[in-house]
């Protein structure tokens, strides 16, 4: 991992790991505002309050007597290749491997909304997770919209990747929601409060905004021209090769990587090696449902010896494409530019 802060722990994926459908628990990102807080599945409890008539008070064993389903799906923190923008801005300098992708299994939150019986004055839940603020740091709490806790995909996860959710990831029990920015899916819930409104803690406003329209690069938007991060951008990139990879001709060479869309699907990965002057279509893993990634495929065979500068850009079924330049912003979110490789064939 790439270790951009080891006190509350900030570790970056390598992009080697991010080649296969299912991205294995300890080559998983983390991110986190503030020290991880101790608990345990034998203590820990999930409080409902807030806009319900039945306010729940559920230990793990009690999630787990739940209807229990399996999601597959991406999480990326929204700040993903912040590093790229230009000009920089604060904030972790995230390449390309804030993300990955597992498969989450826990009850849905609809179930326990009706458990709850969620008032119909509830417009938000906010989520609460153990960890506290500290110094300047706030609390991290996130308000989901109810129309997005309602879907079936939406759950709070109990396990990973067949095994009982890391605390490095928010074990014993972490809100999913499929399709959208790794901000919203808050770990180590302890507190889920149903409300009329949304939350105005920093983590919701003036954190994870994206202007409405794009500003200059370098500038400031006001906070009335911004939005509330929902959904993810349609992105894809080079897990294999490396940059600056040395190959000898006559050899053919694997071009892959992982590619998704949030709440889309990808449509078409296409692959240059040229520096995107021509384009072909790769392959797709049959893998891949909604919210999930899709590992796409192209074998090269160089014709000749020298450097060669490789681009792969995915579309997807609601029509949008990776960018040359995505929209600068100044939080650094949603980076999805066409991603680019160098490769050195050696006569
Ligand atoms: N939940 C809590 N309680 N505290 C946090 O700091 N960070 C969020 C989210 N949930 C965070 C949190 C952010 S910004 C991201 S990108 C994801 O968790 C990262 O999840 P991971 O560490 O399992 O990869």
């Amino acid at each position: 991992m790439i270790v951009h802060n080891d006190f509350p722990e900030d570790l970056e994926s390598l992009p080697e790991y991010l080649s296969t459908w299912i991205t294995p628990n300890d080559a998983f990102f983390v991110r986190q505002h503030l020290p991880r807080p101790r608990t345990s599945a034998e203590t820990h409890k999930v409080e409902v309050g807030g806009l319900a008539a039945n306010k729940l008070s559920l230990s793990i064993a009690d999630l787990r007597k739940l209807p229990q389903v399996s999601v597959p799906a991406v999480l990326e923190c929204a700040g993903n290749g912040r590093s790229y923008f230009r000009p920089k801005m604060p904030g972790l300098q995230w390449t390309k491997g804030a993300i990955g992708n597992a498969e989450w299994r826990g009850p849905r939150l609809a179930d326990i909304l009706a458990k709850a019986r969620a008032s119909t004055k509830a417009q938000f839940a906010d989520f609460d997770g153990l960890d506290v603020g500290v110094g300047k740091t706030p609390d991290f709490i996130r308000s989901i919209p109810m129309r997005k806790l309602q879907h079936p995909s939406t759950i709070l996860a109990l396990d990973m990747n067949g095994v009982p959710l890391p605390d490095l990831h928010g074990g014993p029990v972490r809100l999913v929601v499929p399709g959208w920015d790794g901000a919203s899916w808050v770990k180590w819930v302890s507190r889920i409060e149903l409300a009329d409104k949304m939350h105005t803690g920093f983590y919701m406003n003036p954190a994870y905004r994206y202007p409405k329209n794009p500003v200059a690069p370098g500038s400031a938007a006001k906070p009335e021209d911004l939005d509330v991060l929902e959904g993810m951008a349609v992105k894809s990139f080079f897990a294999r090769p490396a940059d600056q990879t040395k190959v000898q001709l006559g050899t053919p060479v694997t071009l892959t990587g992982p590619a998704w869309a949030g709440e889309h699907n990808v449509a078409r990965v296409d692959v240059s090696t040229d520096g995107g002057a021509t384009w072909k279509t790769a392959s797709l893993s049959a893998q891949g449902r909604e919210f999930s990634w899709r590992i796409w495929k192209s074998e090269w065979r160089p014709a000749k010896p020298g450097y060669y500068t490789l681009c792969c850009r995915a579309t997807d079924t609601a029509g949008r494409t990776q960018p040359i330049e995505p929209a600068w912003n100044p939080s650094g979110y949603l980076w999805n530019a066409v991603d680019r490789v160098g490769v050195l064939v050696e006569g």
